[in-house]
């Protein structure tokens, strides 16, 4: 590892502890998997060590957020898996800070009140070798080696990013390696299906989706009953045969759609379950479901882990996978405008909208081009924009992040993110000249790469 991440790490931490022990410590995180799980690693952290804390999950970048922050007056700030793209507005709230990122930064230079972590500036590609609860778990367990029990909570935020896809690497890879040395992770080869029945899982399945079975009672009924398989039947209650017959019958649905392979990789593949009973992934899901279908708290208490709101989380989750199934049914059926560079497609939600772009771009469309999700939102004159691709079309040049972030700022408005994954903010009535601009600017990325 890195000596220097360790070592800027370790000054983190004595800023950390330099607090007085009656102080709060204050959390900003990103409201996805990765996000929360880095919050829960750091609430857990920084209480083990006798500090109260005050979380709040918000987007990234966060603006509705900033006047609450200026207002608190905090001594110091802990930014996860958010921060790096928004350093002027840390440094103006004038209180210490860190930043715990992953995401393409501005900057290297900082104020010396702020102290930025980002993977990439310390050698780790911040797409897949580190994100943002894996660098909040390097900080716990620099704070306290003891810290090292919450690698399940951090890897769960990293698999909520996709940083698995491909392989696990880097500082993900060496967390993953010592967590099943110490026996805070076992292992087990599986597909990812999980719901109260084996119709259940499969009509809820979203990522992976599979086309023409996904959220279509009738399709699954006539499956099951060819298979000779009661629809109420548990997933666990599956005879081994039955299962290998559901599971063959699922990749080929994932083949006959141009499934790319490393996403039919991901499908059955080797799974990491923490102490408490889940699946990383599984455990991503669920946190995701809640950040995004307005239920942060209740995604960030998960990771608090007594139990008590996993039922609440489960039907929020149940509530959250019909609209992404609404949304694809949508996608699937002609809501897709075409340009020589990229898709795209209108909805109601701007985080739904991403998540949907994410899935639609794996399982349903094409690999060819990027995916664009745009939600007009009138009252507040802004168009939100969030865009998915490919590991193919990232390997041949394609950098969402940046595009988002010089179409949007050469239009008054901000954008940034991974090269695989982006969003951006735009002023209500620039929607066509930023799609003319996004459109050129990915023209040109490709043409780098011929
Ligand atoms: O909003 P959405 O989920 O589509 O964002 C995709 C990625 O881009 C996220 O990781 C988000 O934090 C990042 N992003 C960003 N700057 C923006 C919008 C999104 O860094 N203005
Ligand atoms: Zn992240």
């Amino acid at each position: 590892m890195g000596e220097d991440i360790l070592h800027i790490c370790k000054n983190a931490a004595s800023l950390l502890l330099s607090m007085p022990r009656s102080s709060r410590i204050r959390v900003v995180s990103h409201y996805d998997a990765d996000g929360i799980s880095a919050a829960g690693v750091l609430c857990k952290a920084v209480s083990r060590v006798g500090y109260n804390f005050h979380a709040t999950l918000m987007r990234n970048p966060f603006t509705k957020g900033f006047d609450r922050l200026k207002n608190e007056k905090n001594k110091l700030i802990i930014f996860s898996d958010m921060g790096s793209g928004q350093i002027e507005t840390i440094e103006s709230l004038g209180c210490k800070a860190i930043i715990l990122d992953h995401h393409q930064y501005l900057t290297a230079q900082t104020s010396k009140e702020v102290i930025q972590i980002n993977a990439n500036l310390f050698g780790f590609d911040g797409n897949y070798d580190a994100s943002g609860a894996t660098l909040s778990f390097l900080l716990a367990t620099t704070l306290d080696p003891g810290n090292e029990d919450l690698a399940p909570l951090a890897l769960a935020g990293a698999t909520g990013d996709k940083q698995f896809i491909g392989g696990v690497r880097g500082l993900n890879k060496k967390i993953l390696e010592e967590a099943m040395q110490k026996g805070f992770l076992t292992e087990e080869t599986s597909i990812k299906l999980y719901g109260e029945t084996t119709a259940d899982a499969l009509f809820y399945s979203v990522d992976p989706y599979y086309p023409g079975l996904s959220g279509n009672q009738a399709a699954i009924e006539t499956l099951l009953e060819k298979l000779q398989v009661e629809h109420s039947t548990k997933i666990q209650e599956l005879p081994k045969e039955k299962l290998t017959q559901l599971q063959s019958y699922l990749i080929f649905l994932l083949m006959k759609v141009g499934c790319q392979q490393n996403i039919l990789d991901m499908t059955i593949r080797k799974r990491f379950i923490a102490p408490q009973g889940w699946e990383l992934e599984r455990f991503a899901d669920l946190l995701d479901a809640c950040g995004k279908n307005g239920r942060r708290g209740l995604g960030l208490s998960l990771c608090f882990d007594d139990g008590s709101t996993w039922k609440d989380a489960l039907m929020v989750e149940k509530d959250y996978k019909q609209k992404i199934l609404n949304g694809l049914k949508d996608v699937e059926h002609g809501g897709i405008h075409e340009t020589e560079g990229m898709r795209y497609f209108y909805s109601d939600s701007s985080s739904l909208g991403g998540v949907v772009a994410g899935i639609a771009m794996n399982y349903v469309l094409d690999e060819k081009k990027p995916l664009f999700s745009l939600a007009r939102k009138q009252v507040d004159d802004e168009v939100h924009v969030s865009c998915r691709g490919n590991q193919k079309l990232v390997a041949e040049g394609l950098d969402l992040g940046s595009a988002m972030k010089t179409a949007a700022a050469e239009l008054g408005g901000y954008g940034g993110g991974h090269k695989i994954a982006a969003g951006a903010t735009i002023v209500y009535d620039k929607e066509k000249e930023f799609l003319q601009k996004v459109n050129e600017i990915l023209i040109q990325q490709r043409k780098r790469r011929v």
